[in-house]
């Protein structure tokens, strides 16, 4: 039987993180490169993507590469896989973090409903799931030679349960349809791609709660008070069910949804 550090190392395998500079996003690679995992960088900004993959590759020691590429273009998302073939030869995890947040800043976003906009709305379903689904269905033969094919795809709580907008009165945040639309969305199609890429290839989501970012204080107490571990998340509170999801750790581990919320969805 193997060990449980037998379980969790990653050496020589290949991760693909969207949205890699993000927050989230830089807390999945130095995960999975602390566990020995190359590592590719997918996000818009060339410049932050070669900078983050030289930090990786120098803190590590593993092989990293830097991808820039807007998701909303379907061609550059198509073209990821053959470039991570032709510099990996391989691809072992596909972590869809990159999306459209509540704090993006878009025109007709996160305002009253009466003025969120079909145009936004449109934009951030192509980024939140149409990019994804095209990024999975084209990484489908990559994931599934690696004989340990793993995709994770980010949702959200908001693609579970409805905003108590007693949260938001009297603050400048918001809570978009389009966000909660498209992360139901996600947290569905990952259903269907475990069943339809099984055997070789694992599907799971992951639904973190709110993380803190110094939000507005009337919101944090309220927010606190709703969640029974009495604070919110940090990006260390994800480290833990990302090694899992890539690793052996959940070879038997398809289909599911994880939800890592100190409890808010509890009650
Ligand atoms: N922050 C939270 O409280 C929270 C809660 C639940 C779920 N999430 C989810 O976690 C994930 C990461 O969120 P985060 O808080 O780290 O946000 P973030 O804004 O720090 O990271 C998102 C990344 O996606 C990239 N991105 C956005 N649009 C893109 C595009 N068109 N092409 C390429 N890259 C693009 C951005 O450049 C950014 O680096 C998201 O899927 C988000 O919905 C976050």
């Amino acid at each position: 039987m193997k060990t449980i550090f037998e379980l969790i190392d990653l050496k020589g395998r290949c991760a693909v993180i969207t949205g890699a500079t993000g927050y989230l996003g830089r807390t999945f690679c130095h995960t999975l490169a602390e566990l020995n995992c190359n590592i590719v960088i997918v996000d818009i900004n060339p410049d932050k993507c070669k900078e983050f993959a030289t930090e990786i590759s120098s803190k590590y020691g593993v092989d990293s590469l830097a991808l820039d590429c807007y998701l909303s273009i379907e061609s550059n998302v198509a073209a990821i896989p053959e470039k991570v073939q032709k510099h990996f030869g391989r691809m072992d995890i596909l972590i869809n973090n990159a999306a459209y947040v509540g704090t993006s800043g878009l025109q007709g976003w996160a305002t009253s409903f009466d003025k969120q906009s079909t145009s936004t709305w449109r934009q951030a379903l192509e980024v939140n799931l149409t990019a994804v689904f095209t990024l999975c269905r084209e990484s489908v033969p990559l994931l599934k030679n690696s004989g340990n094919g793993s995709i994770i795809n980010i949702a959200s709580i908001y693609g579970l349960l409805g905003p108590d907008w007693g949260l938001y009165d009297g603050t400048e945040m918001g809570n978009p349809a389009a966000y909660s639309a498209s992360k139901g969305g996600l947290i569905q199609f990952t259903r269907w791609l475990s069943t339809t890429c099984a055997p070789g290839i694992r599907a799971n989501s992951i639904c973190p709660g709110g993380i803190f970012r110094n939000q507005d204080k009337v919101f944090l107490e309220r927010y606190i008070s709703k969640t029974p571990l009495r604070r919110m998340a940090i990006e260390e509170d994800f480290k833990g069910i990302i090694a899992y999801l890539s690793s052996d750790m959940s070879r038997y581990v398809s289909g599911q949804n994880f939800i890592i919320d100190g409890g808010f969805s509890a009650w």
